[in-house]
């Protein structure tokens, strides 16, 4: 094992930074239940809503449109939950006529994906759209879909594997003429390029804490103000009944802290992370031949590269490049003990190699010239060499 480590897999999570880890220090000792009445609660539910505001500052929301969950899975879970509700009549049951189809795309993260599958069981209409090479979504398919039966859009607005960013403006617009309810999962985007949901025009947006340097297992949902929202969580009133449970104070006052400082540092970030992206591409184009890089030329987070290297398997790269200390991840996911290709890239038309020999370089703060420059050095020898095992074709391998 290299002693160096290079973390670049901050689209997975992010570490605190320094200045969440120490807010949520300072203020560890604040335990009381922010729903209760006395002097310790009262504390407790002022730090709540200092977060609250923090984090609508951060969307351009106001902090009553907003409720804590525990992250970007339950809030999406949320909004399909409701509209499980809301397309189904008085027995549960779809009424006929009703608004009961639903857009996604086919490119989600899991979540929503799962979610979307769910309610297609239960008998709602579901389309989840394909997706171009760069993985946008098509929109004349999209706007094929949309029919006076639409309930509810949900399209994410930035890719977690391949950094593509949607049009969501303009998909919010096509969806609210059309009558139906717009959801957004802004879980990648938030803290890495400006949200704000006015501008946007959506009903619902999700994030998540962990993914902008604050705490895991806090997330939120923002609800428009009128927009029908209906809990997962049932019991005490918490959230204006909204999501029961007592909350999770010091998560929320990490999550309040990061949402503070990427509110303050939104800017910063996309120029300084898209040098170190633009220095990781050129450096490994040089570099290493035959490699594609996936994702929106130009519409893309910062932070992200996503990048195949056809003749060699993205597990082995990731497995040879933790030797040399590098963290990074793939795409494809152990499914049912057998590896599956990644559903985003086979979306976007690159066939099972590509989608199998891909590896996500997602970057963060605290990431230096140096390290990229160290990737630079270090996988070349690691691709030639996988290459050079492959049991594929010379052609295949790209040597
Ligand atoms: C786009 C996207 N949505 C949702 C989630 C889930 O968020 P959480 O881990 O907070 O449940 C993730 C996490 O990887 C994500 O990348």
């Amino acid at each position: 094992m290299a002693d160096r480590r290079v973390y670049v897999d901050y689209n997975a999570t992010t570490p605190l930074r320094a200045e969440v880890k120490a807010a949520m220090i300072e203020d560890f000792d604040i335990y009381g239940n922010a729903s209760s009445m006395h002097a310790a609660g009262r504390l407790a539910h002022a730090r709540v809503e200092e977060a609250r505001i923090a984090i609508g500052k951060l969307l351009g929301a106001p902090p009553r449109d907003i409720i804590f969950t525990s992250g970007g899975s339950e809030s999406n879970n949320t909004v399909f939950q409701t509209m499980r509700r809301l397309g189904s009549g008085p027995d549960g049951k779809l009424p006929a006529g009703g608004r009961t189809e639903i857009i996604t795309t086919s490119v989600e993260h899991p979540c929503v994906l799962n979610s979307a599958a769910y309610l297609k069981t239960l008998g709602f209409n579901v389309t989840f759209l394909p997706v171009d090479e760069y993985g946008k979504i098509k929109m004349e398919a999209y706007k094929a879909a949309l029919s006076d039966k639409t309930l509810l859009v949900s399209v994410m607005m930035a890719n977690n594997e391949i950094g593509t960013i949607q049009d969501i403006k303009e998909i919010a617009r096509l969806a609210k003429a059309a009558g139906a309810f717009m959801h957004t999962d802004a879980v990648q985007a938030v803290g890495k390029i400006p949200v704000d949901v006015e501008d946007l025009g959506v009903d619902y947006l999700t994030m998540s804490a962990h993914k902008i340097y604050g705490p895991k297992g806090i997330g939120a949902l923002y609800i428009r103000e009128g927009a029908p929202i209906f809990p997962l969580i049932h019991g005490g009133h918490q959230e204006d009944g909204l999501r029961a449970g007592t909350y999770n104070n010091i998560g929320i006052l990490g999550f309040g802290k990061a949402a503070e400082l990427a509110a303050d540092s939104v800017d910063r970030y996309g120029r300084e992370l898209s040098v170190l992206r633009k220095r990781l591409r050129d450096g490994l184009l040089a570099k290493i031949p035959n490699i594609k890089i996936n994702g929106h030329p130009t519409d893309v987070l910062p932070n992200t590269i996503d990048i195949s290297f056809p003749g060699a398997e993205g597990e082995a790269i990731l497995l040879s490049m933790d030797i040399m200390g590098i963290e990074a991840s793939t795409g494809s996911a152990c499914a049912s003990g057998s590896l599956e290709p990644s559903h985003v890239l086979m979306a976007t038309g690159a066939g099972p190699e590509l989608a199998h020999g891909s590896i996500r370089f997602s970057m963060g703060w605290g990431i230096t010239q140096a390290d990229i420059d160290y990737i630079i050095e270090t996988l070349p020898p690691i691709i030639s060499r996988l290459r050079a095992m492959s049991t594929l074709s010379p052609a295949q391998a790209g040597a």
